[in-house]
């Protein structure tokens, strides 16, 4: 069957076609350019770029799959968590497609896209897993028992990963997106430059905080500043990135001791960060757990680990009803 998959959850308007598991094209219209002058995501422009681009997303992600729109057996648009005025524009759109040419529709949670955004390459690992998504808008922990069972262990409770790397490369004036600014600059940069503050928690806490850590780079930034210290911006970000890289792998590797896993999966924005993947596969050598990261296309947000969820979905569960709404906050765990 082939499914073609709508993701609009935030800045990327993205459309996939998948036939069964394969990716026959997968199309991103990425807004960075709107955005980068405002150092984030302004929401408004957000909606309004989606409805620009998500019909020619659409008709491109078709033509380079080579198909019409009649040959499409399913419709999987995301549903939610993400930005209200654009989820509204992908979701109206997949299900206005669904009723006027009777193909069935689902929603899908972003969440679970991410989580098995792994399945679209080659490197497929075996449930269950746990699963660590970390982007802009997100730094969960899940346990994946199967693909449609996921148990939320863990979640941030101020700042996801992503949202610190694009503020304090705000900060640094590096620019938008931040992450992969700070990870190219962190590149000629010392890890041990400055300590800054990892927020263990609680002893056994799942969940993650990074807004002290951003907090920590600004004092940094201003002390240096008021006694008149150049500042040595490739070493902030080297330390600033160990700093979250260390609290990511550690916790994520808590949470597969807590739950006798030894497979552990990656996805969302930030898990492109090469530290973050060195560091993941060092550790899990050493601790005999087997690690997976999916290809860089499929960190970020996509149409195909959507239409992925979504036709796995379907099989377990049937279509959505077209009265389905969006949602802004996680329905998963
Ligand atoms: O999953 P994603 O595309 O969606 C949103 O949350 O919108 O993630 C985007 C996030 C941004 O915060 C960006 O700075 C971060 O992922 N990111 C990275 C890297 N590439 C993207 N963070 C750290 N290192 C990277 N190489």
């Amino acid at each position: 069957m082939l499914t073609l998959g709508i993701e609009s959850s935030c800045d990327d308007t993205a459309a996939a076609v998948l036939d069964n598991d394969r990716v026959l094209s997968n199309v991103l219209n990425c807004q960075d350019t709107i955005h980068s002058k405002f150092g984030g995501v302004v929401p408004e422009l957000a909606s309004r770029q989606h409805l620009q681009s998500i019909h020619p997303v659409v008709l491109q992600a078709l033509a380079k799959a080579d198909v019409q729109l009649s040959d499409i057996g399913l419709i999987a648009a995301t549903q939610g968590p993400g930005l209200i005025g654009s989820l509204l524009v992908g979701f109206s759109y997949a299900k206005a497609l669904s009723h006027v040419r009777r193909i069935p529709f689902i929603g899908v949670d972003h969440m679970a896209g991410h989580i098995l955004s792994i399945f679209l390459g080659s490197d497929k690992p075996v449930f269950p897993y746990i699963a660590l998504i970390v982007s802009g808008g997100t730094s969960s922990l899940f346990l994946a028992e199967d693909v449609h069972r996921f148990q939320l262990l863990g979640r941030t409770r101020d700042d996801a990963a992503g949202e610190a790397f694009d503020k304090v490369a705000k900060l640094l004036e590096l620019g938008y997106p931040g992450g992969p600014e700070i990870a190219k600059t962190a590149d000629c940069g010392d890890p041990r430059y400055v300590r800054f503050p990892r927020a263990w928690l609680d002893e056994k806490s799942l969940d993650f905080s990074f807004s002290g850590l951003k907090t920590a780079v600004l004092n940094h930034v201003n002390q240096q500043k008021l006694k008149n210290i150049q500042l040595h911006i490739p070493d902030i970000c080297a330390s600033f990135q160990e700093a979250v890289v260390d609290v990511l792998v550690e916790k994520t590797l808590l949470a597969a001791r807590e739950h006798n896993i030894k497979t552990i999966v990656v996805g969302g924005g930030v898990s492109a960060n090469l530290r973050l993947r060195n560091r993941f596969s060092e550790r899990c050598s050493r601790e005999g757990i087997s690690f997976h990261a999916p290809q860089p296309q499929y960190c970020t947000d996509n149409g195909a680990m959507i239409a992925f969820a979504g036709s796995h979905r379907y099989a377990a569960c049937g279509a959505s009803t077209l009265d389905a709404d969006v949602y802004s906050r996680s329905r998963l765990g």
